[in-house]
């Protein structure tokens, strides 16, 4: 099987399509954001999310296949994204495939978001074979997993509260600096001063591979409320950068000593937080000399996109695992063993 797979995605706010081979060669992958249309309410809107993926999705395939010089009949697969999610979100996705798989007689493959962003190093490193350790950081999870296989993972750590992507929008909206935060708080940070505020990184008792961020959200909020109080001048680049600070060092200690407890020699790392640049700076730093490389993907395939999704169908699809035509968009879905 040539195993090209097209992958849909719409489980928050990028409608995407991409067309893979044999699970690791990306032959296109369109993503329309919508960050524009959500950027005046500060935050992703449901609602509005749906009606725009539904105007763009048909558009956005079609441009997929055009781009891949790939016709219907030359596909071998439909992958799509049917959780975790916005549920409105992920049935525009979800329905579409589910009628392409039907009308065109193609199998159907439902894919777990949060394992597609995994499957990102995949394209990206085409010689990266299980096992590793993944750190999974988006605005919905930041997560440890052990990857054993194709389809087998350990979860090994996960945030107790806010994943690290939300706390970067959430810090980015006090400080004003908009939608969506991650990028934003990066730029700020650059201007600033990384030591300057001395947040708190937080330990969670008893689970060395677990996260908290919530505490680090309101240490910044106490701190800005104290300093406007107090009339001093808040210098927005350096909280910026101290939070920043404070939410790499714990994603990278924690990571590395996982990578070690599992005894792997690779990490690799996923989700939209993983465009960030001073991460990848200090898990250059920290991993140097230690026996680990550290993988990611390239920033369009960090957030979300078609081509992760499309990955991950191609071998569940070699695993005999396709989907009914009565999928259904699974919002909280978790993160399951088939392989
Ligand atoms: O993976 P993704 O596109 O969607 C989810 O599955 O959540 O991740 C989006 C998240 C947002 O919270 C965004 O602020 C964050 O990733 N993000 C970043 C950066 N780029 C995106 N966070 C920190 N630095 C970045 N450069
Ligand atoms: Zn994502």
């Amino acid at each position: 099987m040539a195993g090209l797979i097209l992958g849909i995605e719409t489980s928050c706010d990028e409608t995407a399509a991409a067309v893979v081979a044999g699970g690791r060669r990306l032959l296109t992958n369109i993503i329309s954001s919508q960050i524009e249309l959500h950027q005046p309410f500060g935050g992703v809107v449901p609602e509005l999310a749906s009606r725009n993926h539904l105007e763009n999705i048909n558009l956005i395939i079609q441009e997929a296949l055009a781009a891949a010089g790939v016709s219907w009949k030359d596909l071998d697969g439909i992958a799509v994204t049917y959780g975790p999610g916005l549920v409105g979100a992920l049935l525009v996705g979800v329905t579409v495939a589910k009628a392409i798989a039907f009308a065109r007689r193609l199998p159907l493959v439902g894919v777990n978001h949060l394992e597609g962003h995994i499957y990102a190093n995949f394209l990206a490193h085409p010689h990266l074979e299980p096992p590793f350790v993944s750190l999974v950081v988006s605005g919905g999870h930041t997560d440890l997993l052990h990857v054993l296989g194709y389809g087998r993972y350990r979860i090994l750590g996960r945030t107790r509260d806010d994943a690290a992507g939300e706390a970067f929008d959430k810090v980015a909206r006090v400080l004003g600096l908009g939608y969506p935060g991650g990028p934003q708080i990066e730029a700020a940070a650059r201007e600033g001063n990384p030591g300057a505020i001395s947040f708190p990184r937080a330990v969670v008792k008893d689970a060395p591979f677990d996260f908290s961020f919530s505490g680090l959200k309101t240490a910044v909020l106490n701190y800005l409320n104290r300093s406007r109080q107090r009339g001093e001048i808040i210098n927005a680049a350096d909280v910026a950068a101290s939070f920043q600070e404070a939410v790499v060092e714990v994603l990278v200690e924690r990571t590395l000593a996982a990578a070690a407890r599992c005894r792997v020699d690779r990490v690799a790392v996923c989700g939209g937080v993983a465009a960030n640049s001073a991460l990848r700076s200090l898990f250059q730093a920290q991993s140097a000399g230690t026996g680990i490389e550290v993988l990611y993907p390239p920033p369009v395939l960090c957030t979300d996109n078609g081509a992760m999704i499309a990955s991950v169908g191609y071998y569940r699809l070699q695993a005999g695992h396709t989907a009914p035509l009565d999928l259904n968009a699974v919002p909280n879905l978790p993160l399951e063993n088939w392989g």
